[in-house]
């Protein structure tokens, strides 16, 4: 058993680092199946979700060795199968991001359908659609997808929906591919932006990551490199609301501002001061949210992985809140845990109805995702009591050293992994 004990109710107050971006980490990692030999990848987050990518890699025979601190290499040349283990694909929804590599690199690839949060219908059937346009083949099976391509051609791929895991394939499959491939109606994340710096550091020709088309030239062979991941502007933004929940002055360090807009401006708009510098996000807010409406859209819109982190804080605004999920279908599945801690959240399809209470009191809550986690620990934060969170192998899939970042700021938080009795706060 392990989770999470928070005794809540203490202002945030200080300065606390973003690690490096999950959703990145686990593509650029994906990528170096395509490299010519060594690549070194740092700023790598301690997460499991980035073990089990290491976990998948080594399946196939890629070397891969996670050096002291955050640094990690991996070297494709040992690679001597394409068939994913079940158990490991399963884990984890960026094991699809394996795909595209595959396919480019050795013309062939079986895998079962991923797995990853529950947090509604996760088809994959742009990035087969995408791919089948280049020229490759696949058959369905039993769950399991076969894809082959004797050879890729690079051509026009229109998405139906700008979804960042299908751009993140097309763009790493067309840089070998023959020709240029032009992906339309692309996913704008700021992770687009830097697998395509990664790309360009193994040589691809590859332009226009961050705008909706992205052109890329394909070459028969690419290199290797030493790369830095991005910072993690969901990890950011949970520590942003975190500040703001328990109304306290958080600088969060490590960050591109740039990034985080969408949840400064609204932070802004429920209260908060943000300043920002070059390098740094500084949330500071002296009173209970202002209610807001919200609505989760893809970048430069609201973050869906922030949506639920910032329904825990408006849970305890001065009236009604409403938040929208665009993105996803079930991703409101922590409205009953914050129920147990007094939050009056109705939910009508896509759309929750906050009403916002004088403040939230510690319960015994479950996390049923990683970011429903993260918004029960901002609850669990800023109520006054103890809440206790399970479920937490969720969070330490997305969220490095959570507890030691919140306990930098002042939280008393601590994570057991011992029987109930014998946990006790870190002071
Ligand atoms: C990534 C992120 C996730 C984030 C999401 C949106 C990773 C590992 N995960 O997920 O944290 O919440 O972007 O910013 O980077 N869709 C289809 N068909 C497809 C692909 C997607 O219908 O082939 C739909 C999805 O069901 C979803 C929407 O498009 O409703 C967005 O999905 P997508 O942008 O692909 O998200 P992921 O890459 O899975």
């Amino acid at each position: 058993m392990e989770w999470l004990r928070i005794e809540g109710g203490r202002e945030l107050r200080g300065r606390v680092s973003a690690p490096g971006a999950k959703n990145s980490c686990l593509k650029l990692m994906a990528l170096c199946i395509m490299a010519s030999s060594e690549c070194t990848i740092t700023n790598v987050p301690s997460i499991t979700d980035v073990d089990t990518m290491c976990d998948l890699l080594r399946a196939i025979g890629a070397q891969v060795v996670r050096q002291r601190g955050s640094t990690l290499s991996i070297d494709p040349r040992p690679i001597a199968c394409a068939r994913l283990p079940e158990q490991l694909v399963r884990c984890m929804r960026a094991s699809v991001q394996v795909l595209g590599p595959l396919l480019a690199r050795f013309g062939e690839v079986q895998m079962p359908y991923p797995g990853g949060c529950p947090i509604g219908s996760r088809p994959i059937d742009l990035h087969l659609k995408g791919l089948a346009a280049m020229g490759a083949q696949f058959a369905e099976e039993h769950g399991l997808i076969s894809g082959r391509a004797n050879r890729l051609v690079g051509t026009e791929i229109h998405l139906d929906f700008p979804s960042v895991g299908a751009t993140e394939n097309l763009m790493a499959a067309a840089c070998m591919a023959t020709g240029t491939t032009v992906i339309r109606n692309a996913a704008r994340e700021p992770e687009i932006v830097d697998q395509q710096n990664f790309l360009a550091r193994l040589g691809a020709q590859i332009r226009g990551a961050g705008t909706d088309t992205i052109r890329i030239t394909g070459m028969p062979e690419l290199g290797s490199t030493a790369y830095p991941v991005m910072p993690d502007r969901i990890q950011a933004g949970t520590y942003m609301i975190a500040a703001a929940a328990t109304r306290g002055d958080v600088t969060v360090t490590d960050v591109v501002p740039e990034h985080l807009e969408a949840v400064g401006a609204k932070l802004a708009e429920a209260g908060a001061a943000i300043i920002a510098s070059e390098d740094s996000v500084r949330v500071v807010m002296g009173d209970r949210p202002a209610p807001i409406s919200i609505k989760s859209m893809p970048y430069p819109g609201f973050p869906t992985d922030l949506q639920a982190p910032m329904a825990a804080l408006l849970t305890l605004g001065r009236g009604t809140s409403v938040v929208t999920e665009n993105i996803f279908s079930n991703r409101f599945r922590y409205v009953d845990e914050l129920g147990r801690m007094g939050a009056q959240i109705s939910v009508d399809g896509r759309t929750a109805i906050i009403r916002g209470v004088s403040e939230l009191t510690g319960a015994r809550v479950c996390a049923p995702d990683l970011r429903a986690g993260a918004a029960l620990v901002v609850a669990g934060l800023a109520a006054r009591g103890e809440t206790i969170v399970d479920g937490v192998e969720h969070i330490t899939r997305g969220y490095d050293g959570l507890p030691e970042r919140l306990a930098s700021c002042g939280a008393h938080i601590s994570h057991t992994v011992d029987a109930p009795e014998a946990a006790s706060f870190d002071s």
